[in-house]
């Protein structure tokens, strides 16, 4: 009887094939690639387009820095654009503001899990310009066309990080329409073994042997991710449904107490994944510096944060010298992320609410 060291039914990719199939099929897009990371399927979806030293990526400034970090490790230059006041998302006008004849794509940011209208940002732009969307935030979310984000045709990038609505701990994955750009994808995240590595494991009548054809990177997903992503994706809805509840008991309490605060726009519609749950303080109701709000709050257990400190004034990037990032700038210094997850209860929510209320009034007392 000949013996298989492919252990049946088991590794060797399976739980990730599995995987890959469920979240297409959550998403609808026919091509699915996991890997280790949203960073890099970032920096894979830039490279398979060819961008390179010369080449301008537009991104916003109010985002991770991973975002324009994928622009740079290609050699290509992350060009900062301004934000929608509401949305806190790059719209058609905030992104052709910074088109020149450079530029060769654009990383949209469906910042928070709010889910930028793609199609009039890819009509607003020149036909050469590749559109690449940021959606670590934004796993089932819905575009203004009713379509889950995932599903436009351009290459889509999902972080399954462990504060993830969907995590496995680590991991990414890239959503594509265009079977050809997968292929290359699957080859580049496996040290560009020319094809599937698992696949020569899977079929035995396939003698292995490792064909490295490109440069590739080793960032792969495994197993083991896969076996935490199935079940974390099939409890999506029920995930979901928890969030939208924290959020709506956010916006009752908050709303009693009228302290000046108002949300990301879209954050109670069903079409955002409420990933960070952002909202603005209007300076004229409240005195106490935002950070010193921040630091009270966590020294009492409550992690509230800052998404994001923005991109144009870390050190990385501020010699760069950017101009012009009005709403970005208001934003900055006036934005916190509350806590939220699937996880909390309303009696969280509630803790949470008397200690911003009690911060907010002490202060003014002080005053
Ligand atoms: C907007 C955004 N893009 C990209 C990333 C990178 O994701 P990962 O940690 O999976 O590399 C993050 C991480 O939080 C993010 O918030």
């Amino acid at each position: 009887m000949p013996v298989s060291c492919v252990p049946a039914g088991s590794a060797w990719g399976r739980k990730t094939l599995a995987f890959e199939s469920e979240l297409g099929a959550f998403i609808g897009a026919p091509e699915v690639v996991t890997v280790n990371s949203c960073t890099s399927a970032l920096f894979l979806a830039l490279l398979v387009e060819g961008i390179g030293p010369g080449d301008e990526v537009i991104v916003p400034s109010l985002t991770w820095c991973a975002t324009a970090n994928a622009a740079l490790y290609l050699g290509a230059t992350p060009v900062f654009c301004d934000v929608d006041p509401y949305s806190m998302c790059v719209t058609p006008q905030t992104v052709a503001a910074k088109v020149t004849g450079r530029t060769r794509a654009v990383v949209v940011v469906h910042y928070g899990g709010y889910a930028v209208d793609v199609e009039a940002l890819r009509a607003s732009l020149p036909a050469d310009v590749i559109l690449v969307e940021d959606a670590a935030h934004a796993l089932g979310a819905m575009y203004a066309n009713g379509r889950p984000v995932g599903a436009s045709g351009h290459t889509v990038c999902f972080s399954f990080y462990a504060n993830k609505n969907v995590s496995t701990a680590e991991g990414g994955a890239l959503a594509l329409f265009d079977s050809g750009k997968a292929e290359r994808l699957r080859c580049l995240r496996m040290n560009g073994l020319e094809s599937h590595a698992w696949s020569r494991y899977i079929r035995p009548s396939v003698a292995f042997s490792a064909d490295v054809t490109e440069l590739g990177y080793k960032a792969n997903f495994t197993d083991l991710q896969a076996a935490i992503g199935r079940v974390q994706l099939s409890r999506l809805p029920e995930m979901a449904h928890v969030r939208l509840i924290i959020a709506e008991h956010y916006r009752e309490c908050l709303d009693a107490l009228g302290i000046g605060v108002t949300f990301q726009q879209g954050v109670f519609d069903k079409s955002h994944a409420r990933h960070l749950l952002v909202i603005r303080f209007d300076s004229a109701k409240t005195t106490i510096r935002r950070d010193d709000l921040l630091l009270a709050l966590r020294a009492r257990n409550i992690g509230a944060s800052v998404h994001y400190r923005p991109l144009h004034r870390q050190p990385l990037y501020s010699a760069q010298g950017v101009s012009c990032l009005p709403v970005t700038e208001s934003l900055a210094d006036a934005i916190m992320t509350l806590p939220i997850s699937a996880r909390m209860t309303l009696a969280d929510v509630d803790y949470v609410v008397e200690n911003l209320a009690c911060l907010l009034n002490h202060e003014k007392v002080l005053q």
